[in-house]
């Protein structure tokens, strides 16, 4: 696979760009010549990158995109509200409109405020948990935004004031003790609690059930990150399989199907304070990606979005666990996330580096025409025809991994070479 044209568009780019917009889209991948720099189209779970080279979308923009690329009936209904003006000088009816949608299906929504990101809704909740109780610190457990209060207890932290750090702290997944020494450690200043309600574990052991327990009683409020989770797992989010209903939640991603909306939704009590906080943006209620959501929510009904997504990442999860117990790759390679994101992990061992092998199986993909970073991300265009033929490849690619693990040729002890620098713990 070539991607002449990909390194030409980049050479010219770089003049002028001084960095990717998005992190995660996949630079170092580029610049380690494993895959394309840039897409020139994209059609259901199709990409086709500027080289002329067709995929399989196994990243569906970071879990943006949930129904498809280009899909003919939300992109109707955006071309309509083109023509009807893209940003009013006051208020759309249609906010109002998707408000109500979103109140119908989320448990704990009441009410609603939208954004553009997902970092709009964390960053505000943040804000209004510490408003609401008046208190500073906040736990968290995940990735939930690029702004102050979260980077600063990353390796990226630079540019950020130390004396932030002192207020967010870091929890561990179905860790119930790692969270309750840090509402000892921090008594009577904890203002919330924020973290997805599940990603790469599943809850074990009444987890959730003990986080909203252990916070309610300490005072603190608890806001699940549903910015991935939201409209994938389930139309009102994990919190609708779960039945542990947060005071506060957020929402985006899957929401516009690829346009920026997001939500914070949560109980009219704590959400009522929220005009008392400063939460404001131009591009607030910008209407077609209120109409793009809508639309959204209205397909991912009518055509069981989730459940297929479900049993389709069910089905590739069973065959490749299957695979890996039938070459014997347990100790090498293991599958976490939910059926609608999975991750390929690799562990370390005397005969293998984890990381070589990673790349190994990254670039592999791609060869075989699979556009993924690690990830496996399905929308409701990875129909039956697509899964069948994409579990092929990841089988195809682990018989190699076997064959090069017999070899010993993943023995390099210190590979330096090593992929996005993880700010995701
Ligand atoms: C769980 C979670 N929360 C929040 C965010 C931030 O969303 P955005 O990048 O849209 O601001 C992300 C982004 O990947 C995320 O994965």
């Amino acid at each position: 696979m070539k991607f002449q044209k990909s390194k030409k568009i980049y050479k010219k780019t770089s003049n002028f760009l001084a960095g990717p917009s998005t992190f995660s889209k996949g630079l170092d991948l580029f610049l380690n010549d494993i895959s394309p720099y840039a897409i020139k189209k994209s059609k259901g779970c199709f990409a086709y990158d500027v080289d002329g080279n067709k995929y399989i979308d196994n990243i569906m923009s970071l879990g943006a995109v949930i129904i498809g690329h280009a899909n003919k009936e939300i992109n109707e209904e955006v071309k309509k509200q083109l023509n009807k003006g893209t940003l009013y000088s006051l208020a759309s009816e249609l906010e109002g409109q998707l408000a109500e949608m979103l109140c119908e299906r989320i448990p704990s929504a009441d009410v609603v405020r939208f954004g553009k990101n997902g970092n709009d809704a964390t960053t505000a909740a943040i804000r209004l948990a510490r408003h609401y109780t008046n208190k500073t610190h906040v736990l968290f457990c995940g990735y939930h935004a690029w702004q102050d209060w979260y980077i600063c207890k990353t390796s990226m932290n630079s540019g950020i004031p130390k004396e932030i750090s002192n207020y967010s702290h870091r929890f561990n997944y179905n860790d119930i003790k790692s969270l309750q020494d840090l509402f000892d450690r921090y008594k009577n200043k904890v203002a919330c609690v924020i973290m997805e309600p599940i990603s790469k574990e599943n809850p074990m052991n009444y987890f959730l059930k003990d986080v909203k327990k252990i916070t309610k009683k300490n005072n603190a409020l608890l806001i699940f990150d549903e910015v991935v989770t939201g409209f994938r797992v389930d139309r009102g989010g994990y919190q609708n399989i779960s039945g542990i209903k947060p005071d506060l939640s957020c929402f985006s991603k899957a929401m516009g199907n690829g346009l920026p909306i997001s939500a914070l939704v949560g109980s009219k009590k704590v959400m009522s304070k929220s005009q008392e906080i400063f939460y404001s943006l131009t591009f607030g209620g910008e209407n077609l990606s209120l109409a793009a959501s809508i639309a959204t929510l209205k397909f991912i009904d009518k055509y069981k979005v989730c459940e297929n997504i479900r049993d389709n990442g069910r089905f590739v999860i069973d065959r490749i666990n299957q695979k890996i117990k039938n070459l014997s790759l347990e100790n090498y390679i293991f599958l976490n996330g939910y059926p609608g994101k999975t991750i390929f992990n690799f562990r370390n061992q005397d005969d293998s580096n984890a990381e070589m092998m990673r790349i190994f199986w990254i670039s592999k993909l791609i060869q075989n025409g699979i556009l993924n970073n690690g990830y496996q991300i399905l929308s409701h265009s990875h129909n039956k025809e697509i899964i069948t033929k994409m579990v092929s490849s990841y089988e195809k690619v682990l018989d190699e991994i076997k064959f090069k693990l017999n070899k010993g040729q993943f023995i390099k002890k210190n590979y330096k070479l090593k992929l996005n620098p993880d700010i995701r713990k």
